[in-house]
């Protein structure tokens, strides 16, 4: 595993710095601190690039002249891998579940800004998308180029190495926590913090807060994560009792959709102390983190991590619901 960690192409600023906020701490009662993953680059931030750091090493090792992943028109990841297109060079290829949008804001304003160029599949199309794109890189390689195809999220066994690699961060920080939260989209990130745990013996439970789809989907989605780290690395990920760390409570009235209620939260935490969430994924964890506060199952004395993923461009396309805040 410490060799495979080495295989990577560097490209976010890391580590990332943990940063302890006291007054949201004596707010909700407990000692939370943030890993500001949300920081490891500007225009790419977020868990994404720790995860394509890795992808990207065997699409180097592969040729890759092209890079192309899929997901939807906000998506953070597509976000992350037209930045690294760009900066490595590459063509960009982002297959999109929706129409074309009308006007360009958020993550899909920063792909076209990047120059990646975007392919749109209505939601039923989008089902088959690991088909579509399959059948897009054999046209790509039948004229001559070398395409490489990210699955959605980079959640494979690749792109969660750059999660382990998050938890020797913390082992080298020399910090200790009783608890780590993230959320859960694709379930990648916590693969990788499970696994970096195990294999570092780095003490704390591991909380995923799933923000989209119910905890039977994520098992199955770690699942096949854990075949993934058998079959090409020779890596156990133990998954023993993995349904009693995810919650799948706090998907609210749906995937990328808020209540006031949840957007008022993040304007709280955003004016108490400067802690901006991103509305999709990390405000609906640190929400679940919160009620797992108020219910006791976390005790005032324990000391959180929580994992601040990025996405902060996920704001923007959601201006309008902000109408409550009077400046
Ligand atoms: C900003 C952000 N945070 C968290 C996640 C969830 O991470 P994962 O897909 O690895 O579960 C995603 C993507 O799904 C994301 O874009």
């Amino acid at each position: 595993m410490d060799a495979q960690l080495e295989k990577r192409v560097p490209l976010a600023n890391l580590p990332t710095p943990i940063q302890y906020y006291p007054r949201i701490s004596e707010t909700y009662g407990a000692h939370i601190s943030v890993k500001r993953d949300d920081l490891s680059e500007s225009v790419a931030s977020g868990n994404k690039l720790r995860k394509m750091e890795y992808v990207l090493y065997e699409a180097t090792k592969a040729g890759a002249d092209t890079l192309i992943t899929c997901g939807g028109i906000q998506s953070n990841h597509c976000r992350t891998v037209a930045w690294i297109a760009a900066k490595m060079g590459l063509r960009c290829i982002l297959l999109l579940r929706g129409d074309r949008p009308e006007t360009r804001q958020g993550n899909y304003l920063i792909d076209s800004i990047l120059g990646a160029e975007a392919r749109f599949y209505s939601a039923e199309e989008f089902t088959d998308i690991n088909a579509i794109a399959e059948d897009l890189c054999k046209k790509l390689r039948d004229e001559g180029s070398n395409p490489y195809y990210s699955p959605m999220g980079a959640s494979v066994a690749t792109g969660s190495l750059g999660y382990v690699r998050m938890v020797k961060e913390l082992v080298e920080s020399g910090q200790q926590f009783d608890k780590i939260y993230c959320a859960l989209g694709s379930g990648g990130t916590y693969a990788g913090i499970v696994l970096g745990c195990q294999h570092f013996a780095y003490g704390p439970s591991i909380h995923g807060i799933a923000v989209c789809d119910d905890t039977a989907y994520f098992v199955n989605e770690l699942t096949r994560i854990q075949k993934e780290f058998k079959e090409q690395y020779a890596i156990n990920l133990d998954l023993e009792h993995i349904e009693q760390f995810i919650d799948d409570h706090y998907v609210g009235i749906g995937y990328a959709q808020n209540t006031k209620e949840e957007l008022e939260i993040l304007h709280h935490l955003a004016k108490t102390e400067g802690l901006v969430l991103d509305p999709v994924y990390s405000l609906k964890a640190f929400i679940g983190m919160l009620d797992h506060i108020k219910k006791g199952s976390i005790k005032p004395d324990e000391r959180i991590l929580f994992v601040h993923t990025g996405g902060h461009y996920g704001i923007f396309p959601k201006g309008n619901e902000f109408q409550f805040i009077t400046l």
